[in-house]
């Protein structure tokens, strides 16, 4: 299956999102996660969203439109601990607002490493959710699971199981999960499309 998007701008502030009527698919985790790398591969684009091996690389909300109705949100990470307090803090208001603000997200992707599995930052995001009825959809992505050897999958998937998530198990390197993420990102939005 095919997922084809185009960047079409970089946002720093609520104010300055694109407006348009597109029903918006975020990516939120951690800083150094892996969604700039996951955009990449679920649209088989090579650098379509900038990768680093230094974390706290996406400072901004970067937009990418798919086909005519839809646009996936590559949001920038939290808790990279070598950013300034200022600036952490600036990223988590402008990350907040996004998140209960935008009336066109209709969907959070929410990546976790694998190995570490969810903690306070990552279950306080799906508390938004949880308290607001007009809310996103959320699907939790497992990333790098390509560095799990399989006798750690189980304890690995327990992590998350403990406080109730069952995850999609993902990699953007050797590309586990991600035709059925691609399926999950494309019903959402389909989803919608039907409303009025
Ligand atoms: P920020 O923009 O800082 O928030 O980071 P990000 O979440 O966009 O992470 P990014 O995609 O830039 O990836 C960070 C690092 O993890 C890079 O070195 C990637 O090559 C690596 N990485 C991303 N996805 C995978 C994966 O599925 N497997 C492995 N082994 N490495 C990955
Ligand atoms: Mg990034």
């Amino acid at each position: 299956m095919r997922l084809s998007a185009e960047f079409h701008a970089s946002a720093t502030s609520l104010g300055s999102c694109p407006k348009w009527d597109r029903y918006e698919i975020a990516l939120a985790g951690r800083s150094n996660v892996g969604k700039s790398s996951l955009i990449n591969a679920l649209t088989q684009t090579h650098q379509l969203a900038r990768t680093s091996k230094t974390p706290g690389r996406t400072r901004a909300l970067n937009f990418f439109t798919i086909g005519k109705d839809l646009a996936l949100v590559d949001l920038p990470g939290f808790g990279y601990a070598k950013m300034s307090r200022d600036e952490a803090a600036a990223i988590a208001r402008l990350l907040e607002e996004y998140l209960a603000e935008r009336k066109r997200l209709i969907g959070l992707v929410l990546l976790i490493d694998v190995r570490r599995g969810p903690q306070d930052e990552e279950l306080a995001i799906l508390r938004i959710r949880d308290t607001d009825e007009e809310s996103f959809n959320v699907i939790v992505v497992a990333t790098k699971c390509d560095k799990l050897r399989n006798s750690e999958r189980a304890a690995a998937l327990q992590r998350f199981r403990v406080v109730g998530i069952e995850p999609l198990m993902v990699s953007a390197q050797s590309g586990e999960g991600l035709d059925t993420l691609r399926r999950r990102i494309l019903a959402l939005g389909s989803k919608r499309d039907g409303d009025t």
